[in-house]
């Protein structure tokens, strides 16, 4: 079949006369809904997709498998074979959330569920770079933890983590009274993540924090070498060092200071928490994971098994990860810049769910929320 490609520009001139009913891109999208409040915030991801879809002439088609205490209810599994085929034959996968209320009867049902679900996908579709954007809000900036004179002075923070190595899946064992997890890298699995960083940084504000234990870590050490032999290649770039403890103390002193950060797979997990309560709700945060053929992309809070069904939960994150799916995925800078404006302005417009609403603020559901970011779309 023909599939006609004409160049999307930013300022609607082409070189090529306009099909207005020509479909550009066609691309299939493996949803794993999982756990929680899940299923809800993907629907109005979903939503937004389709909107976009219609906007910009695409066409997305949606293929659903189960994952976490979702598929558990089903195969006795947290990530199927049949889960892993169906994000295989996609063109990129948008993850929900994993995991549930730990309580008696359904021990095994959530034990080690999110664990399973998460590192198999990023085992499975070799996921090495995860990249987590976090952005204070203007009109959301009451709400973060930090005093005005800190937060004023902005945060847009992009944190960018390497998600195969490390502890996570060095050597580990338990004998007896004993147990080890062993830090382990190589110089390709760090080089990939600080060029990518780099290459980011030069969209930005050319500023790469790699953030490590040198003083005390041979692994740390490794990095700096690696960071040491590829900034030359960046020279509009600058890369400086931070030690893991000075970076958590200083993104919450001095959030403004940085620009993109560079860092290993356990560092990044807790430099990206912390950055995360910057912005003031984890129903704000999404993230991308890149591997080399199918990207994975998610929100980083968790099921919130206490909100789950209630129609509540905040959709951004799920919505946000979905725009970054299209960037990062389909190349489609103008329609991940559209879902990033629709949202904005959407909470310009004083559009809270509970998470971001102040008391005496009027608080829409996740359908409405999704609602009306999917409205701003159109227009
Ligand atoms: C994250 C999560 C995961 C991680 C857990 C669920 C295994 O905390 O994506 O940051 O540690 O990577
Ligand atoms: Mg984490």
């Amino acid at each position: 079949m023909l599939l006609l490609r004409i160049p999307i520009t930013n300022d609607n001139s082409t070189h090529f006369p306009l099909f207005p009913h020509t479909t550009l891109m066609r691309k299939r999208i493996a949803l794993l809904p999982g756990d929680g409040i899940g299923p809800e915030v993907m629907a109005e991801a979903v939503k937004v997709l389709d909107a976009v879809a219609k906007k910009f002439k695409h066409s997305f088609t949606y293929e659903e498998a189960p994952v976490g205490g979702a598929a558990f209810d089903v195969c006795g599994e947290h990530l199927p074979q049949s889960t892993l085929d169906v994000c295989r034959r996609s063109d990129a996968v948008l993850y929900g959330s994993v995991g549930g209320p730990v309580n008696a009867q359904d021990q095994l049902k959530w034990k080690d569920a999110e664990k399973h679900a998460i590192l198999g996908i990023r085992k499975a579709l070799n996921l090495s770079i995860n990249v987590r954007p976090a952005v204070v809000y203007n009109s959301l900036a009451h709400l973060s933890p930090l005093k005005d004179r800190i937060i004023e002075k902005g945060v847009d923070i992009l944190i960018i983590r390497e998600l195969l190595g490390d502890v996570y899946f060095g050597e580990r064992g338990t004998k007896g009274k004993r147990a080890w997890d062993v830090m382990d890298y190589t110089e390709d699995q760090i080089a990939p993540v600080i060029e990518f960083a780099c290459q980011a940084a030069r969209k930005r504000r050319k500023n790469v924090t790699v953030v490590d234990k040198a003083n005390v870590l041979d692994t740390s050490r490794l990095w700096r070498k690696v960071a040491g032999d590829i900034s030359p290649r960046f020279s509009d770039v600058a890369v400086e060092f931070l030690y893991v403890d000075n970076a958590c103390m200083q993104l919450v002193t001095h959030p403004s200071r940085f620009d993109v950060i560079a860092t290993s797979n356990l560092f990044g997990d807790i430099v990206s928490d912390v950055a995360a309560t910057l912005p003031g709700s984890l129903g704000l945060m999404p993230s991308a994971s890149l591997g080399n053929k199918v990207h994975l992309f998610e929100p980083i809070g968790g099921s919130a098994p206490d909100i789950a069904g209630r129609g509540v939960a905040n959709p951004v994150a799920q919505i946000l990860s979905a725009g970054l799916m299209l960037r990062h995925s389909f190349g489609m800078e103008s329609e991940a810049v559209a879902i990033e404006s629709a949202v904005k302005q959407a909470i310009e417009q004083g559009a809270r769910t509970g998470d971001i609403a102040l008391k005496g603020e009027a608080v829409l559901g996740t359908k409405e929320m999704g609602d009306r970011i999917a409205l701003l779309i159109d227009r």
